[in-house]
């Protein structure tokens, strides 16, 4: 059973030559977790450099972002053939830092689409800004999911990651309950399973915001999910080694 872990650099470091270094600690500590499987997601200038300098088998690299156009007049965008011509197999869809700057559920839907159609693996990222008691926040999931997994058939359902990220843990040092991210993991595979049938069962979800070596492995172990999605944590070597060390404890 193999854990997947999401390195999100998001926009660090700053210069190519701090990339190398931290994708070479980032490598010794993935080879030695044999629990679980490294996506990283380094900023997409530093991509194809990275992955043409890494002699590893354990990595896998994805965009942070990508435009649902094959090409054309979109400045400043990077399209999803272009990430996969960089080295690119995975895509990171709708991040809240993305949906926050003006990503739409719309948007998401043909990303999603693009992304399967070039063979790249879509990692739909969904949650809500604050939390009440009302429980409003179910709604809001759905209606995110609904759009994400709009264009799908069941059977590329196998083929997506849903990344539940509750915006209010982003950036800080603990996560949700793992608790509440189980009964959120129930939720998620129950709206799949209402859109394509019982093939929504077997959907892989991680869990983003606020990962830490203190407390992924009891994520792993309580929050009924495939993995992480690591933001500041990633982009430091010793902090993210020990993270992958946790995991194998988790097991
Ligand atoms: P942090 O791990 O820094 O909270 O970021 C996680 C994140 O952005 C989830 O996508």
């Amino acid at each position: 059973m193999k854990f997947i872990v999401v390195a999100n650099w998001k926009m660090n470091p700053s210069s190519f030559r701090e990339a190398k270094v931290l994708l070479e600690a980032t490598r010794k500590a993935a080879e030695s977790a044999r629990h679980a499987s490294v996506i990283v997601a380094p900023p997409a200038i530093f991509l194809r450099d990275l992955k043409k300098g890494y002699k590893g088998k354990k990595i896998s690299f994805a965009l942070q972002s990508a435009h649902f156009e094959a090409g054309g007049a979109y400045t400043g965008e990077i399209s999803l053939a272009q990430g996969k011509d960089a080295g690119a197999t995975y895509a990171i869809i709708g991040h809240a830092e993305r949906r926050a700057a003006g990503e739409s559920n719309e948007d998401t839907r043909k990303k999603v689409a693009a992304a399967l159609a070039e063979n790249i693996t879509p990692i739909l990222c969904v949650g809500e800004t604050k939390r009440s008691n009302s429980g409003e926040y179910f709604g809001f999931i759905k209606e995110q999911l609904h759009a994400g997994l709009a264009d799908l058939s069941g059977t590329a359902l196998g083929r997506i990651i849903i990344s539940y990220e509750p915006i209010w843990a982003i950036g800080g040092e603990k996560t949700m309950s793992p608790r509440d991210m189980h009964e959120m993991a129930i939720f998620i595979r129950k709206s799949a399973i209402e859109m394509h049938g019982d093939k929504g069962m077997g959907i892989k979800i991680i869990y983003g915001g606020a990962a830490t070596e203190s407390n992924a492995a009891q994520m792993l172990r309580e929050g009924d999910v495939n993995g992480l999605l690591v933001g500041h944590v990633s982009v430091n070597a010793e902090r993210f080694a020990s993270l992958l060390q946790a995991i194998e404890g988790a097991v």
